[in-house]
């Protein structure tokens, strides 16, 4: 079932997602340091007529990445092609890609941690040189045959930075990493979401939307969608504290945005394995989840509020997991030491 509260992308997303996508820097509040860094690069790069340096996007999901990179093709006046490392399975593939590009093009290759070896080894002299090398027969006789390439841009798009292998990484000339939004930049977001979809809404009823959307813009967007319908059926279309407060709690998304899932998580940790460390496969299964799921939507976020620790031994629950699910902290520190 798809979460609410999950980074991720669903199908009911693809609608709205469409019209509040933002199209310009201007439209894109927050991530400032990598927006100045981006502006200063496009501006040099413009100025001598050259294709911008490759840029590698890395954070949770929903953060803005793939919005950074059409609206750095926008800044640019360069075409962009899109593609994800999965959907490139051959070499040929990439190679067919990389030699339909013209020159100053972007290449947008989302999920890049999942390009398989062959086809990121195209992509190495592809990236350094603008050369495609291709192999032309096979054993002793076979040749290699070097072509030149338009010179182009490729922007990476991952949530997973340590997946990707260090010749790929690189070989990127900027890498910038988005982090989870603060709260009045999510209720800027919020702000002009609701404005495009006219939704009537004041500012409470806004920051209260904003307090649970765990600095995800997309969730953000996702949840002010739900509280709409909420408030048109059971109360008078307008988007106020009360209205909000109601239609979150009964989606089961508490006041700092955690769900069911995310409690599950934290309580399975203290409560079946005193509090951690415990390894991230134990925790998946113990709650039926995929582990991949839990490292790219769950845990980003719990370590962001410090509910969760990462150690060589495995996961911790902090004193303010306890706190929050409102579990007494009784771990005792020595005897943690003893143990550890
Ligand atoms: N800074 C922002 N301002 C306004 N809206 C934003 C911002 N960042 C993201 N969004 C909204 O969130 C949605 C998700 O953003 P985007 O698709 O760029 O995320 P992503 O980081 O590429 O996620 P994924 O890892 O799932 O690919 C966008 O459609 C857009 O509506
Ligand atoms: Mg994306």
């Amino acid at each position: 079932m798809a979460r609410i509260t999950s980074g991720k992308p669903n199908a009911e997303d693809r609608p709205i997602e469409t019209s509040l996508r933002p199209r310009c820097f201007d439209d894109f509040p927050g991530q400032n340091t990598v927006k100045d860094n981006l502006n200063i690069a496009i501006a040099a790069a413009k100025g001598r007529g050259e294709a911008l340096d490759h840029i590698l996007f890395y954070g949770p999901p929903g953060l803005g990445k793939t919005c950074l990179s059409h609206i750095i093709a926008t800044e640019m006046g360069s075409n962009i092609r899109v593609t994800s490392g999965p959907a490139i399975e051959r070499t040929g593939d990439l190679a067919a890609i990389l030699t339909n590009l013209h020159k100053q093009d972007i290449l947008f290759i989302d999920e890049i941690h999942r390009l398989n070896r062959a086809v990121e080894e195209i992509l190495y002299p592809a990236m350094e040189d603008s050369a495609l090398d291709i192999i032309i027969g096979k054993g002793p006789g076979a040749k290699s045959l070097r072509l030149n390439l338009p010179t182009f841009t490729l922007i990476g798009a991952t949530t997973r930075f340590a997946m990707l292998s260090p010749p790929l990484r690189d070989r990127f000339g900027a890498v910038y990493h988005l982090d989870f939004y603060d709260q009045a930049t999510i209720e800027t977001i919020l702000k002009r979401s609701s404005e495009i979809l006219q939704i009537e809404a004041n500012t409470e009823g806004l920051q209260e939307i904003a307090r649970r959307a765990r600095g995800t813009p997309r969730v953000a967007n996702r949840l002010l969608k739900r509280v709409r319908d909420y408030a048109q059926v059971k109360a008078d279309g307008r988007v106020t504290e009360a209205v909000a407060v109601e239609a979150l709690a009964r989606l089961e998304v508490d006041p700092i945005g955690l769900d069911e899932l995310d409690r599950k998580v934290l309580s399975t940790i203290i409560d079946k394995f005193n509090g951690g460390p415990v390894g991230l496969e134990t925790i998946a299964a113990s709650i039926s989840e995929e582990s991949d799921a839990i490292m790219d939507i769950y845990e980003p976020y719990l370590l962001q509020l410090g509910f969760l620790e990462r150690t060589p031994r495995g996961r911790v629950a902090t004193p303010l997991a306890y706190e929050h699910l409102g579990r007494p902290n009784n771990r005792d520190k020595s005897a943690q030491q003893t143990m550890w």
